[in-house]
């Protein structure tokens, strides 16, 4: 039976007009309120890209210095919260952490407590710092260190790894996770921004919209595709026998898909990943191993060949050499989502103000294809 104005997963539906974001697909461009994605993160802290998402526009030097400051000073953990993440079920998984501690932060974002359904942008100086401290504590708590307190003298993306491993990264570490922070930090109406505007057009409170957006993060068609990018790199390593290049043409022999290449949105190579792979390049010098680049790079150019082959350009997505990355600035392979999360926040709060600033209650309708008017059966009668 046709059902016009149904479309699964409202695949093509337009459900909301924006001035966050452009993703140009065709040409590879990524744009945050009008400003490439390049010149934002070779010019700017994430401190400055969330004033931006936030407020609509650059900072000036007084804002920014107030707004980071603000930050800054939001990121220690209160003691039960941290006794909260301490008591967290050993084998959970950081993102039901992550999501279970968003309504405790609330409950610590002033002195009321955050119930408003106005959403004051208070409250995003205060979540956007919080989060990145839970990760990090969780995961000092699973290697039974002691919770790292913050340093207000490093960036944000510098003290997450600070409080991760408990040593002052490099300026390059510091700048590169900053700068990994800020490509994340956005990208449209994905599945998690579009439950985090769900939730905020009922007026609930924003913390609850971003719990709710967390959830949806977790899921794994939507985050974590550099976990199994990383999967792929240890198989390579794993296999003595074929190079890098031999492996992915043993692999797209036996028709598996190359984690990390492709995209439904890009038709040219995704413009963080060409960011993300001098980073990594730089940082692998600057360490005196750039294995992963080298190897990663190969992949792919053989796969990129293999592909023009049969008429078909796929290129590599942002996670192709994220995962690496990470794991060479010394975070493990289970944080990668939760990253995802903290820097999304800021994208996050930015589509939930513009929700309210025009608010209406999403109310998509459903076709009932079920039966009606059924005999009812008795127990007595039921089998
Ligand atoms: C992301 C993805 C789902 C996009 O899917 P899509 O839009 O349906 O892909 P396309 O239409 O561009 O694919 C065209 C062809 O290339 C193939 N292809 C696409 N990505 C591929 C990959 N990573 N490895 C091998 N083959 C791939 C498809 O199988 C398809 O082949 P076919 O025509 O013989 O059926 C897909 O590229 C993929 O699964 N990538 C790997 C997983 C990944 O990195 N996901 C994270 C995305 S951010």
């Amino acid at each position: 039976m046709s059902n016009p104005g149904f479309s699964k997963g409202l695949e093509g539906v337009v459900a909301a007009e924006s001035t966050i974001c452009k993703v140009d697909g065709e040409n590879g461009r990524l744009f945050y309120l009008g400003y490439s994605i390049r010149d934002l993160v070779e010019h700017c802290t994430f401190e400055e890209v969330t004033f931006l998402l936030l407020y609509g526009q650059l900072p000036n030097e007084e804002q920014l210095e107030d707004f980071s400051s603000a930050m800054r000073g939001k990121r220690k953990l209160e003691d039960p919260v941290k006794k909260m993440i301490t008591d967290f079920p050993r084998d959970s998984h950081p993102m039901e952490m992550l999501q279970t501690v968003v309504p405790y932060l609330a409950a610590y974002s002033g002195p009321e407590g955050c119930r408003d359904t106005e959403f004051d942008c208070l409250y995003a100086e205060h979540l956007i710092p919080q989060l990145a401290s839970a990760v990090a504590a969780w995961h000092r708590v699973q290697q039974d260190l002691p919770i790292v307190d913050p340093d207000r003298s490093l960036s944000h993306g510098a003290n997450f790894l600070y409080m991760l491993t408990g040593e002052k990264p490099s300026e390059l570490a510091g700048r590169i996770m900053d700068g990994c922070l800020i490509l994340h930090a956005e990208h449209g109406l994905n599945a998690s921004t579009f439950t985090a505007r769900v939730v905020a057009s009922t007026l609930s409170t924003c913390y609850s919209a971003i719990a709710a957006a967390i959830g949806a993060l977790y899921g794994p068609l939507h985050g974590g595709a550099n976990e199994k990018v990383m999967d792929m790199v240890d198989e390579i390593e794993a296999d003595a026998s074929l190079s890098p290049g031999e492996w992915v043409s043993k692999a797209l022999s036996e028709k598996r898909k190359i984690m990390g290449m492709g995209h439904r949105v890009y038709r040219a190579k995704d413009p963080r990943a060409i960011i993300i792979e001098g980073y990594l390049e730089e940082l692998g010098k600057q360490q005196g191993d750039t294995s992963y680049y080298d190897m990663l790079k190969e992949v792919e150019r053989v796969f990129r060949e293999r592909m023009e082959e049969k008429g078909k350009p796929i290129y590599p997505n942002v996670d192709f050499f994220s995962g690496a990355l990470y794991r060479m600035l010394g975070v493990p392979t289970i944080l990668f989502t939760p990253i995802f999360a903290l820097s999304r926040a800021s994208g996050w709060l930015s589509h939930i103000i513009e929700q309210r600033h025009d608010n209406r209650l999403y109310r998509p309708s459903s076709t009932y294809v079920g039966e009606i008017d059924r005999p009812f059966a008795p127990m007595s009668e039921r089998e």
